[in-house]
Parts: C-alpha cells; structure tokens; sequence
C-alpha cells in the first residue's frame, strides 16, 4: 500500500514536472522581440512586480550585483525617451520601459556598503568577512575593465528578466539600440560613474505586429552543442 502510494507520487511529480518543462519552452518560442506593442494594455502591478523579482534574483560575480534597475513607469517619462531610441516603435507604444544601469567603477565606499549589507541580513559580525573582503578587493583593484564585467552582470538581470516576463506572458523587446548620452542625460545619470548597459521594453504585443508569426531563427543543434 505504502509503496503504491510512493509510485503514484512519483508519477504525480514526474508529470508536473514534465509539464513545467512543456510550458517554459513554449514559453520560450512564443517570446520573441516585440516591435509594436498595443499601447491599450499595461502590465499589471503586481505582474511587473513578479518579473523585477527575477531580476533582483539574478545572479551576479562576487555577489556585488554592480548595477541597478530603472523602471520608467510614467507615460511622461516613456514619451520624452522617444528621441534617445533609433527605433521608436516599441518605446511609443510599451507599457514600461526597463532600463539596466551598469556601474563604471566599484570604489571602497560600494564594497563597505556590501559587506554591512551582508553582515545585517546574515546576522553576523562584519569581521567574520575580511577574507572575503580582500578576495573581492584584490579581484575589483586588479580588473581594470570594471566596465564591462559590471555590464556582464548587467546582462544576467536582462535575461532573468526576460525569461519570467514570457513565463507571465508579457512581452518584450530588448533593446541596445538607443543613443546613450541622450538616454543618460534624461535620465539624469552621472557619466563618470555609471552607464545604461541595456534596456528592455515590456508590455502585450500588437495585433499589427507581423513579426510575432515569423519562424525563430536558431543555429542547428549541431552547430550550436558541442557535448565533450
Ligand atoms: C542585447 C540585445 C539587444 C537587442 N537590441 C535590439 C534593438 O535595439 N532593437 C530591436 O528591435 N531588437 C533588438 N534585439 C532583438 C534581437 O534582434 C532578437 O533577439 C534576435 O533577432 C532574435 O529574435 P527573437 O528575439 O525575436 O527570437 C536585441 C536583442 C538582444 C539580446
């Protein structure tokens, strides 16, 4: 009796399991790049509120997470931004507008505040970290291309965030074709110190958007995998 009752939970997780994976990936194939969004429909609060969550989430080196996430939620902010997108067919019509803001430099004031962080949360002495305080250190003071692996990490955020915005059934597009110093001047951003890695428009997908019925196109897998 015991042992029925094990198999058919076993059976009951496989076929979860198995049916989570069927809904990602035709999460995933229904995702593509949006270029006109219907601009009547706006992502809920709370459904918004489930994707930031996956990007907060993401993983980044060292824990740091050298970035942070703009959400331009006001319709006056979207409309100004128009001008810094080469295209501005998905900025005129999203509901948001995500931006990823990578840090240029991480200086000894970033990292204290880390460690303060770190020692709250976990509840433990801030000393008990030194170590880990000068692996970072020497990792941070010796990489002097903090740009771009502060923009690395900016790109897991992009694509956590993606991936639970098709599993919500929100649409996106990302987008790196903006014109940063208008895009950082609006936004206010210091130059010296910061820069928009990436942004990512959400929001549903316009009927007149004729590139939702064209195929994906992908690598085969033979030349894509190389298993070793
Ligand atoms: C980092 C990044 C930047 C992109 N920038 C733009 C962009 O500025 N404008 C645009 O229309 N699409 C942009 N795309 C979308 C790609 O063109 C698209 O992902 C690719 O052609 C595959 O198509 P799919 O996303 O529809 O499957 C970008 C994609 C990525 C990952």
């Amino acid at each position: 009796m015991r042992r029925k009752e094990n198999q058919s939970s076993t059976f009951a997780s496989c076929d979860f399991s198995y049916i989570c994976f069927m809904n990602y990936i035709e999460s995933l194939q229904k995702r593509y790049s949006v270029k006109k969004f219907d601009p009547s429909k706006r992502v809920p609060a709370e459904t918004l509120r489930n994707i930031l969550e996956a990007g907060k989430l993401s993983a980044s080196s060292l824990g740091l997470q050298p970035y942070k996430i703009l959400v331009i939620e006001s319709e006056e902010m979207l409309r100004k931004l128009i001008p810094a997108f080469h295209n501005p067919s998905q900025i005129s019509t999203c509901s948001h507008l995500i931006v990823i803001v990578s840090k240029k430099a991480v200086d000894g004031s970033y990292v204290d505040g880390y460690f303060r962080h770190i020692s709250e949360v976990r509840e433990i002495p801030v000393e008990n970290l030194n170590l880990f305080r000068k692996n970072i250190e020497s990792y941070t003071e010796n990489n002097i291309e903090v740009h771009l692996w502060a923009e690395k990490q900016a790109y897991i955020v992009l694509g956590n965030l993606m991936f639970a915005a098709a599993l919500e059934k929100v649409d996106t597009c990302p987008m790196e074709g903006f014109k940063a110093e208008i895009l950082e001047e609006i936004l206010g951003m210091d130059p010296e110190k910061e820069k928009v890695a990436v942004t990512l428009a959400i929001g549903y997908r316009s009927e007149e958007d004729h590139f939702q019925h064209m195929k994906k196109v992908r690598k085969p897998d033979e030349k894509l995998f190389k298993f070793l």
